[in-house]
């Protein structure tokens, strides 16, 4: 018998003990390991501005231990966690009117690592002069902080985009959920769309209302299986996925969210039912920070906006430290709960500590999954074009361009179903067209361009085609 039919023979576990290597390009991000280089040029969120308190907060980012705090000048410190002197975790420091005092002997480190006390040494020790603490750049934003871990002179533009600012009554709240696997699996799980109408519609029916009892919510919005599209972004640096689903007879719905390298997602709307959208924009920027090869931290904002919250259906107070206010199963709960109502943490966290790729049957619906992962690896090896996406003008008026979009659109049904789901994937891609198309335009004048460029395609909303 051959080695593929002994693998595939009925009873044949025996034949498929042996558990392979991880794909180690993609997911090991250690110093020297080409995906931690290339996720070195880019900034990171690393905690959340409220972890900053009167005492350090050590951290692991990218498979190396620093210490982060807030000196009480209000300047933000990201440092490596073992003192220069001798040692000790700065993580017991204590926090100076400029910079952080080690416990153990009192040198007193700067936000750059540039060393200010001594006070075991002479003054005029040579030591001020050879010694410099090791230290990334940092700031806050929104109540996230973000780090920068390569090379000082490479240091990139922070990347604005339009959605953070516009809707003009869009306000960004600060979250973070953690994750005890790889990063990857988590990332790539967006662009695995299909997963929603199964994993979010919960197939566990039985349990519902046991889980119900414990406060859970169940969207309906996602209950279709959708047809599914993917799309390369940003000259090979994103993809976004386009998903096509018939709400009515009259109406489909059209959603993209986007994932822009190398750990960043702009997600569209979660908060409202699939009929009351029309190019509704991001409900969530998410970043996926590694912690290590086998842990991650989601760090993000949560948008709130009247177009997102229309019915007052987000909550602020449910958004913060390993917490967020939409679908149930982003944190770890107790574990009858996630067996009973599984969520994502509980799916993703459990396709092993660090997903093992080359034991994956990938089937049509992982495309998308497929081509994010052939793009990162090019941008890891360093094989990708340039980005030409447009950064922030020094006027602060030229902001990135978001691709996330949320949109419903008068298409009425075609008696044959397969012929139905084609129409929606044409449709998907007319939309895509349609943002893409608005990518030059300042970010005030994008969301009016769309708007106006969906009436033409679809006769406009359904009220003003009545
Ligand atoms: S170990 Fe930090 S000052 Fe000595
Ligand atoms: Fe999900």
């Amino acid at each position: 018998m051959s080695d593929a039919k002994i693998v595939q023979m009925p009873y044949g576990a025996y034949h498929k003990r042996e558990v392979p290597d991880s794909d180690a390009l993609l997911t090991s991000v250690g110093p020297g390991t080409p995906m931690g280089e290339y996720m070195r040029r880019h900034w990171h969120p690393v905690c959340l501005s409220e972890e900053l308190t009167d005492v350090p907060k050590a951290i692991r980012i990218l498979g190396e231990d620093l210490v982060a705090f807030r000196d009480r000048s209000g300047n933000i410190g990201v440092l490596q966690r073992h003192c220069s002197h001798r040692g000790t975790s700065l993580e017991y420091g204590i926090i100076q009117p400029k910079g952080i005092r080690c416990c153990y002997h009192g040198w007193v480190y700067d936000i750059d690592g540039t060393i200010l006390e001594m006070p075991t040494e002479p003054d005029e020790s040579r030591i001020y002069d050879t010694v410099v603490h090791g230290a990334y750049r940092a700031f806050e934003r929104d109540g996230l902080v973000f780090a920068y871990l390569g090379p000082p002179e490479e240091v990139p533009k922070f990347p604005d985009y339009d959605v953070y600012r516009y809707p003009e009554d869009n306000r960004l709240v600060a979250f973070s959920n953690i994750y005890p696997c790889n990063w990857l699996q988590v990332y790539e799980n967006i662009m695995d769309h299909c997963h929603t109408a199964l994993l979010h519609n919960n197939m566990t029916v039985e349990s519902v209302d046991e889980a119900l009892k414990d406060g859970l919510n169940f969207p309906t919005m996602f209950q279709d299986i959708p047809v599914m599209d993917w799309e390369t972004t940003r000259n090979g640096h994103g993809i976004t996925f386009i998903a096509g689903r018939r709400v009515d007879d009259d109406t489909i719905w059209v959603r993209m969210t986007e994932m822009i390298f190398p750990h960043l997602i702009q997600n569209a709307n979660l908060m409202t039912s699939a009929h009351e959208q029309r190019h509704t924009t991001a409900c969530m920027t998410r970043w996926h920070t590694p912690v290590d090869d086998e842990n991650c931290i989601l760090f993000g904002w949560r948008h709130f906006n009247a177009d997102i919250d229309l019915h007052g259906s987000g909550n602020e107070d449910d958004c913060g430290y390993d917490k967020i206010d939409f679908l149930d199963g982003q944190c770890e709960r107790p574990y009858e709960i996630g067996q009973r109502a599984p969520g994502d943490w509980d799916a993703i966290c459990n396709q092993r500590r660090v997903a093992v790729h080359a034991l994956e049957n990938p089937g049509s619906s992982d495309i998308g999954v497929y081509m994010c992962r052939k793009l990162l690896r090019d941008l890891a090896e360093g094989k990708a074009p340039v980005d030409t996406t447009k950064v922030m003008s020094d006027d602060g008026e030229e902001t990135l361009h978001s691709v996330c979009s949320d949109t419903t659109l008068n298409v009425p049904r075609l008696p044959d179903r397969d012929e139905d789901r084609k129409l929606m994937k044409e449709y998907g891609r007319k939309v895509y067209a349609i943002v893409a198309e608005a990518d030059p335009l300042p970010s005030k004048d994008r969301r009016n361009f769309i708007l106006a460029r969906l009436d033409e395609l679809d006769g406009g909303v359904r009220e003003a085609a009545e």
